[in-house]
């Protein structure tokens, strides 16, 4: 494909799967396989920071991950732990704004502080927004916005026949970002396993055999290829975008009619 028709996702997704099968494959510990995970995370960032993406979702620790073995859970805290002790300053240096999504007053007391303290110190980073999702659920996620709304009509400030998608949007824990264009899912398993359920209604799925240790910049510029290759609807026909962005091109319509946002176009 021509480098000119890379159309670079404006928010990436990732379910990161495979550590414990790399481990595995190797005579391992599972928890080594997380480890080396957590270097895939640091290549995947600097690699979206490169290609220009502007919002990055991890799913790191589902709200059903408590079911693995007690050693297991464990280690990932301690894991988290040293990675955002480790990251934190090259992360704010390199302008990456990192928050969390998820129930994470489930976690120890400590690295709860330590996710507020790396939440603050990169809060005004201007470069990559990215999100963590840790002890996160899609429906978990759904039903507390539900909660939210409920909340507001019970108190008088909303009208139940002015609940719109809108609103709804607005209080997920997601509320801040735009939904994400790309999901990208590693380790061969072809599900969303209760990630953003909501807001992956018109995302591009990609998923690839590679584990997640062995994922890199030239994996990912493959799932940015094959997004580049897909043809995005959002309901529409075919022949309407084909027509759009030929008339978008030639400026003859006003941006409302255009579908939404699918990204921007690299040079
Ligand atoms: C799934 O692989 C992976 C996880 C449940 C943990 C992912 C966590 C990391 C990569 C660490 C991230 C750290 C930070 C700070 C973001 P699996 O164990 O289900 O693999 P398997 O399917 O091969 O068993």
């Amino acid at each position: 494909m021509n480098k000119k028709e890379t159309v670079i996702p404006q928010h990436i997704a990732i379910v990161m799967d495979g550590n414990g099968r790399w481990a595995k494959k190797r005579f391992l510990p599972r928890t080594y396989g997380h480890k080396r995970g957590v270097d895939s995370v640091r290549r995947t960032i600097r690699a979206c920071d490169k290609q220009g993406v502007k919002y990055l979702t991890l799913f790191a620790f589902s709200s059903e991950n408590w079911q693995r073995p007690e050693e297991e859970v464990s280690a990932l805290m301690s894991l988290f732990m040293s990675a955002l002790e480790s990251e934190a300053k090259s992360l704010a240096a390199n302008g990456i704004k990192l928050s969390f999504i998820g129930d994470t007053q489930a976690f120890p007391e400590k690295l709860q502080q330590k996710i507020r303290q790396v939440e603050r110190l990169t809060r005004e980073g201007t470069a990559l927004s990215m999100r963590i999702a840790a002890n996160y659920g899609g429906r978990w996620d759904i039903v507390n916005a539900c909660r939210h709304v409920a909340q507001q009509v019970s108190e008088g400030g909303l009208a139940v026949e002015d609940i719109s998608e809108d609103t709804l949007r607005a209080s997920l824990s997601t509320q801040d970002v735009v939904d994400p264009d790309l999901f990208i899912r590693t380790g061969g398993e072809k599900r969303i396993s209760n990630f953003l359920l909501w807001q992956l209604a018109y995302a591009e799925f990609y998923f690839t055999d590679t584990l997640w240790p062995d994922f890199d910049e030239k994996q990912l510029e493959l799932a940015i290829q094959a997004y580049s290759r897909r043809q995005r609807r959002f309901g529409k026909t075919g022949e309407q975008i084909e027509q759009q962005s030929q008339e978008s091109s030639a400026g003859k319509i006003p941006s409302s009619r255009k579908a939404p946002p699918t990204g921007t176009k690299s040079a």
